[in-house]
């Protein structure tokens, strides 16, 4: 008997560059899954207006949890004051296709965000956050790794702080299998992702449907006691 050939598709063949050609090779915004104007625009006002919604202002201290290519940056760095705005991003490349394509004007000089680039947690040199938000990580990464999230966050996160989190919520049986994967899903129980939060240091909210594109839930994450 003949065995078929094993055939990559075309997109399963891209998964398997480097992460900095893929964004070369997608382009920035595709990259992040907001190929379109709907998932681009729509999910960066969707942030934005909902952090507004919760209390956010001018003055609040934003860390921005895997940035990407600033689809909230675009609006939020504008809006608050300057130095209050904090990305961590593992993918730098991400992050300059957003300052160079996104940000206009004189935006990004007067308005001094910050970033780290790396994909373990690394936050030394994130001053503390009062408003938070990982808009599709969790969606990307295994347990472990948003363990690992959580255990960083805490000791940046003030006092009375929230930190927003989207996921797709299901049964986490038919998960992907090996490490955590930027253009891949994993979904999860909001009681699973509460342990978890609740181990590193977190009381932990679910929120639940907020109208987003892709049909991600939201859960808030508070420092506990
Ligand atoms: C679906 S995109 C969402 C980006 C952004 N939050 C937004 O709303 O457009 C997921 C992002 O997570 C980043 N990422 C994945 N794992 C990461 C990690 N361990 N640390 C930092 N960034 C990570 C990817 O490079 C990518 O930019």
């Amino acid at each position: 008997m003949t065995e078929k050939p094993t055939t990559l598709s075309g997109r399963e063949q891209d998964l398997q560059l480097p992460h900095e050609e893929r964004v070369k090779l997608w382009g920035h915004r595709r990259y992040v899954g907001g190929g379109d104007p709907e998932t681009w625009y729509g999910i960066g006002r969707r942030q934005y207006h909902f952090l507004v919604s919760r209390g956010l202002t001018h003055a609040s201290r934003f860390l921005d949890v895997a940035c990407g290519s600033l689809r909230l940056g675009q609006y939020l760095i504008p809006m608050l004051d300057a130095g209050n705005y904090f990305g961590l991003e593992g993918e730098e490349a991400l992050v300059q296709a957003g300052l160079e394509h996104e940000l206009l004007f004189t935006v990004a000089q007067a308005k001094q965000p910050r970033f780290a680039f790396n994909y373990a947690f690394d936050l030394s040199t994130c001053p503390g956050y009062d408003y938070a938000i990982a808009q599709s990580l969790f969606t990307h990464l295994t347990l472990e790794d948003i363990g690992r999230c959580f255990t960083a966050m805490r000791p940046v996160a003030a006092p009375g702080s929230q930190f927003f989190f989207t996921f797709f919520e299901g049964e986490e049986a038919h998960n992907p299998e090996g490490e955590s994967h930027a253009n891949r899903n994993w979904r999860y129980r909001f009681e699973t992702l509460k342990a978890v939060a609740e181990a590193a240091g977190f009381d932990c909210t679910y929120i639940g449907d907020w109208g987003h594109e892709r049909g991600q839930m939201m859960a808030v994450a508070t420092p506990a006691g």
